[in-house]
């Protein structure tokens, strides 16, 4: 049984962009309060770390997609691709930042930190990872692929797992925020291979599911 009233159907590709909208709002206000001396007193790595955690917040929001739809019967597959791709926005950014604010597009500094710090090679593996998978996300790219872009977009899971440890290690210390972001990851993580025994499950008692899980 669903809680959340469904959306009339007219009402589902205004609402998508609006999402689009929504979701670049943060992006928009930090820059906007980095501009005016609002991201306190080292506002480049401020501003940063925030854009990290939102590409993080929108990876967990795309993975939680399905676990919804399986277990509290709330279908957002329609948003899928617009959290997907705002994580990938919010990727591009965090680490334009860190290339052109942080490092000043300085060659040396930049190969050091890939060398020195693993984070670091781990996010640029994570970011190259997800192109693949937003240059695709498009109608077009799913009818030309087929069965092959679904295998391709599970590229998502080694990404979070990647964007969590990236996390983990660059903050070196676990305190609250981390650990329910990279929690959250694990839990959505560990989902995936309980999805087929879970499905099975409820099929039992539900045949609706079963074509749902399909
Ligand atoms: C899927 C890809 C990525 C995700 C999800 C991600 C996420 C994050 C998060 C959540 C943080 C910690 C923010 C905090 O301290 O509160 C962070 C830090 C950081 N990330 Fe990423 N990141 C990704 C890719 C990259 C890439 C490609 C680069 C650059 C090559 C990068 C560079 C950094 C740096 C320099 C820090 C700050 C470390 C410090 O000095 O404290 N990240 N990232």
């Amino acid at each position: 049984m669903t809680v959340i009233p469904s959306l009339s159907r007219r009402l589902h590709g205004p609402s998508i962009w609006a999402l689009y909208v929504i979701g670049l709002c943060p992006a928009a206000w930090y820059f906007y309060q980095g501009a005016t001396g609002g991201l306190g007193v080292n506002p480049v790595k401020t501003f940063e770390h925030l854009l990290g955690i939102w590409a993080l917040r929108f990876l967990i929001a795309t993975l939680a997609i399905t676990p919804l739809r399986d277990i509290v019967g709330v279908n957002w597959l329609r948003y899928r691709r617009a959290l997907g791709l705002l994580a990938f926005y919010y990727v591009v950014m965090h680490f334009s930042v860190w290339l052109i604010l942080d490092r000043g597009l300085e060659v040396s500094s930049i190969a050091g930190d890939i060398v020195k710090r693993p984070y670091i090679t781990i996010g640029i593996v994570c970011l190259v990872s997800l192109v693949p998978l937003a240059v695709t996300s498009n109608n077009w790219s799913i009818r030309r692929l087929g069965p092959r872009w679904s295998k391709l977009h599970q590229l998502i899971y080694p990404v979070a797992l990647g964007g969590a440890l990236h996390y983990l290690l660059a903050v070196k210390s676990v305190t609250f925020q981390p650990f329910v972001h990279i929690g959250l990851v694990a839990v959505l993580l560990a989902y995936r291979p309980l999805r087929k025994p879970f499905l099975a499950w409820k099929r039992g008692g539900n045949p609706r599911v079963a074509r749902a899980g399909r």
